[in-house]
Order: structure tokens, then sequence, then C-alpha cells
């Protein structure tokens, strides 16, 4: 598969999102599945692989996704690059003394649970109550000492990507990014251009929406599955946005792809830092998903996607707030 550039880490072009084996889309597969489905993954080109310590089931226990990650990839760690990502609250630095030692005790977590003496790109999840400067400074330190390739940040806004990258220079801005949320592109992603930073699209698929296979009524989950509270897709609005999704089913028809690959396929023509990271347990749609990086679409064809696109309404969605 073609590369990308995250600053200075390298990566297939399209990722895989790790996080439905173990939490947000109901039922998880074995992990038996899951690990062989990781290692399909890698066997089909891709390099880049996404997970959280808080994957868990219902978020309710740390690093069930980073065990199955770590176990998967133990045998090929040095081809391959993991991003996880951690939370850091006032609690756990009043705990360790420091932010520096509040930071280092997730890390030292996440690195025995993926089996690994280093992180390629370490994410804060979410900036909460601790200052901001001092977590940039400490992952410079984790830098310095090896521990970490790289840095990033997620769901933030520019004013927060400026001070932190002014302290510690990140690799990866990683928000919320989709033909249907496109808050990004007013200016996170030209900032992260100017400034050498990879945008990683998290729920590139508008969690399955622009997949085509979702209709008004689809049943979701009753248990750990955000699709229930996604704005998107509440019966009504999966009806409003329709119109979308027919027009990316009549696209990909006419292009010999999938509506899933389109919308992949879009974002990777629109800006050469975006490396998306589909998330699918289904080990077919993971390939499906990760052949985007074949479909190449004409400027033509851009255009007019992008005409579409900014014809129709988008009936809601979920922005920087969750
Ligand atoms: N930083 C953050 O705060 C944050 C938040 C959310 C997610 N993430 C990361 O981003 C990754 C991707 O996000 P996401 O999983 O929420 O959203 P997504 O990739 O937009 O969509 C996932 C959903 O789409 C379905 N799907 C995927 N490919 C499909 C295809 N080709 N055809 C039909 N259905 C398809 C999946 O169902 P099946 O499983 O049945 O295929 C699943 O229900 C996650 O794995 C996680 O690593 C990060």
């Amino acid at each position: 598969m073609k590369a990308r550039y995250l600053r200075n880490i390298e990566v297939s072009e399209v990722g895989m999102g790790c996080m439905a084996f173990s939490h947000g889309y109901g039922q998880i597969p074995d992990e038996d599945y899951s690990i062989s489905a990781i290692r399909n993954a890698y066997a089909h080109g891709c390099t880049f692989f996404d997970t959280a310590e808080v994957y868990s089931p219902g978020l309710s226990g740390i690093g069930h996704n980073e065990r199955i990650v770590g176990k998967a990839l133990e045998d090929v760690r040095e081809n391959v690059v993991i991003a996880t990502k951690l939370f850091v609250d006032g609690f756990d630095v009043m705990r360790e003394g420091s932010v520096y030692k509040a930071v280092k005790r997730h890390l030292t977590g996440s690195l025995e649970r993926l089996r690994t003496d280093y992180v390629d790109l370490y994410y804060l999840h979410r900036v909460s109550g601790v200052s901001l400067e001092k977590v940039a400074k400490a992952m410079g330190q984790l830098i310095d000492e090896g521990l970490i390739r790289g840095w990033g940040l997620s769901q933030v806004d520019v004013s927060t990507i400026q001070r932190a990258h002014e302290i510690t220079p990140l690799s990866a801005v990683q928000n919320i990014y989709s033909m249907v949320e496109r808050d990004a592109e007013k200016g996170v992603i030209p900032y992260c251009l100017e400034h050498n930073i990879g945008f990683v699209p998290f729920s590139p698929i508008a969690s399955g929406l622009l997949s085509g296979k979702i209709t008004p009524d689809t049943q979701f989950e009753s248990y750990d599955d955000v699709r229930n509270w996604v704005p998107q897709l509440s019966r009504r609005n999966i009806e409003g946005n329709m119109p979308i999704v027919e027009m990316l089913k009549k696209f990909a028809e006419e292009k010999t792809a999938t509506p899933a690959q389109i919308s992949l396929a879009w974002m990777l023509h629109k800006y050469p830092n975006v490396v998306p990271i589909p998330g699918s347990k289904n080990k077919q749609r993971i390939i499906e998903n990760l052949n985007s990086s074949l479909v190449e679409l004409t400027d033509e064809e851009f255009r007019s996607l992008e005409k579409s696109l900014n014809s129709y309404p988008v009936y809601e969605h979920r922005g920087l707030s969750r």
C-alpha cells in the first residue's frame, strides 16, 4: 500500500481502527478472530494500527484492546506503527507527584499490554483538567527517552493544537472527520498541513452511515453501541441523510467501488496529510476499506463529489463535543 507521513512517522495511507474489537459497536468478536483480522490487515499492507488504553467492553476496564493489538502484532512489531491514547487527570497527577510521572505511569501500562518497549504515536485522548503545556513537556521528555516516537492530540481545536505544538511538535491530530463531519476543514486540517502535522480522521465512514448499509430501519445493538447516540444515526436523521448516501452509492457504482471506499478515497484525494483509520470487526470489510487506497479519483470526479456534497444539508453532527 502507498505510504504517508505523520510528521516523520511513515504509515500506510489507510490505517486500521481497532476499537470495535473491544468497545463501541455492540457484541465483540472472540479474541482469536480479532487477532487474525489484525494480522490479515497487516498481510494486506496495513502498517498503522489505532488503539487506546480505555477501549474495553463497556469502557469498564483498561487495556482489553491494547492486549489484542499487542498479541496480534508482536511478531511484526518493527514493521508497524502502533498508536495508543491516554486520559490523564488531576488525581493521577496528585498520586504520582507530577504530570510527567502520571503520563509515564499510563505509558508503562500500555507498553506492557502492547508487548513492546516503545509506542510510535501517543495521543492525549482528551484535553481535560491537567495543564496541556505540562503534558506537552512530558511528551517531549518521553520522546527524548525513546519511549515514544511522537505524540498527538484528539478532538481539539486550532488554538489548542497551537499551544501544544509550540512546546513539543505534534506528529498527528486525531479528530472526527468524514463526508458528513467536515468541521476540521475550516481550520484544523489547514493548520496541520501548514505545520507538517498528520491528520488522522476517526469515524471516517460516519459510524457506518457512508457504507450505504444503514437504513432508517436498522436496529443497533442494545449494549455498548455508540450508534445509539451518534446524532446522524437517529431514525429521523438517517432519513434526512439518505440523499447523501444515495449520491455516494450511485457514484460508487459508476466507479466500480463501494460507498465506504469512495468516502475514504475522497479524503485521501483532498489532503496529502490525511490518514483515515476506518473501524470494522469484519475481516472482509477491513480489506474492503484498506483497498480504498487503490481507488484513484480524477480531479474531475473529486470536484463533482465536492459539488454534490456541498449541495446537501447534513442532518446533525457530532463536532468536537464528544
Ligand atoms: N479519538 C477518538 O476519540 C476516537 C473516537 C472514536 C473512534 N476512534 C478510532 O477511530 C476508529 C474508527 O472509528 P469508528 O469505528 O468509530 O467509525 P467508522 O470507521 O466510521 O465506522 C465503523 C462502523 O462502520 C461499519 N463499517 C466499516 N466499514 C464498513 C464497510 N466497508 N461496509 C459496511 N460497514 C462498514 C462498521 O461495522 P462492521 O464492524 O460490522 O464492519 C462499524 O459499525 C476506531 O476504531 C478507533 O480506533 C477514535
